[in-house]
């Protein structure tokens, strides 16, 4: 479905998107992941023919020119970029007549979308009404008028509630069930798990690319996750032989080679340091510890 090589994009000397080789197939979910300003939404654009490469090339569904493929694609920007002052109906049926369909063809199409993405009982709502998570299930459902075989997504749940973030996936899962392919770019690891096949972004560069079962199996650590409440945790874990260690919400995660000896240590030293309630156990690595690892290495 896209081919990229060598494809990069700098803007005055800042190097946004550095040599990416994807290969995305028909029928794949496919996560772009990464932090802020990774190069994520510059590398969309590339392939949507919005940005220009600096040098590379590629090909969406075997075409080099994007434009003789654009009504097989769609596409929901990273900022909302519907009529605030429209309503949910209107904006929808704005997009349907942009693609040239009949008044009755949109009706029936702009209800049929929206009744998939919820947003029924909201057509006549104003779109700067909306909440956050109702405003990306308008994207989704204008998106989604002309029939997309293939679906780009450029951080679609940022700042949505989990509850609205599980039902937009929900509604991507179908799509894609009904064969879309999709391509989304997101933040979050829990996202990342959903995907069919995962690309780690990292200061312009995909330092790996794979499903997430096979990014866990590549990691080539063991974790240990440690329960404590205190302070300067890090520092009384100075002597043991750790690789990393990453605060997880209210847990550490122990980066470690050996962790039956690293158990050892680690209960030695936090017993040394005064801490006498703690909890540390071997935990399967997230998608998060291997991400960590994977910047750490590029960096
Ligand atoms: N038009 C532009 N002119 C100059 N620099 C740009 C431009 N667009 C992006 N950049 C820079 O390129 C880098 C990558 O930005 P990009 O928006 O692609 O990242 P991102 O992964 O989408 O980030 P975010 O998660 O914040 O959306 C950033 O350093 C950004 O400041
Ligand atoms: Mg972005």
């Amino acid at each position: 479905m896209i081919r990229t090589q060598g494809l990069s994009k700098s803007f005055s000397g800042l190097t946004a998107v550095d040599t990416v080789n994807l290969q995305v197939e028909a029928g794949e979910i496919f996560g772009l992941v990464g932090p802020d300003g990774a190069g994520k939404t510059t590398l969309m654009r590339m392939i949507l023919g919005i940005v220009d490469p600096s040098a590379g090339s590629l090909t969406v569904m075997g075409n080099a020119r994007i434009e003789s493929i654009k009504k097989s694609i769609g596409y929901i920007p990273q900022k909302f970029s519907l009529y605030r002052d429209m309503s949910v109906m209107e904006n929808i049926r704005l997009i349907g007549s942009l693609y040239g369909a009949s008044a009755g063809a949109i009706d029936e199409r702009a209800r049929e979308i929206l009744s998939f993405t919820n947003l029924l009982p909201f057509a006549d709502r104003l779109a700067e009404n909306l909440s956050g998570g109702m405003k990306q299930k308008l994207a989704l459902a204008a998106g989604l008028m002309h029939k997309p075989q293939l679906f780009f997504l450029d951080e679609p749940t940022t700042g949505v509630d989990p509850v609205s973030r599980r039902e937009f996936w929900q509604m991507l899962y179908r799509l894609n069930k009904e064969g879309m392919t999709v391509f989304v770019s997101t933040p979050y690891m829990d996202e990342a798990e959903l995907c069919s096949r995962v690309a780690f972004m990292h200061e312009g560069r995909i330092v790996s690319c794979a499903s997430p079962e096979q990014l866990r199996t590549d990691y080539p650590y063991k974790i240990l996750e440690l329960t404590i409440v205190g302070r300067q945790i890090k520092q009384a874990l100075q002597e043991c032989d750790l690789i990393d260690i990453n605060a997880f919400g209210d847990k550490y995660h122990l980066v470690v080679a050996d962790p039956v000896q690293a158990q050892h240590s680690v209960r030695l030293a936090l017993e040394k340091a005064g801490f006498a309630a703690f909890q540390l156990e071997p935990v399967a690595p997230t998608l998060e510890d291997v991400f960590v690892a994977l910047a750490g290495e590029a960096a």
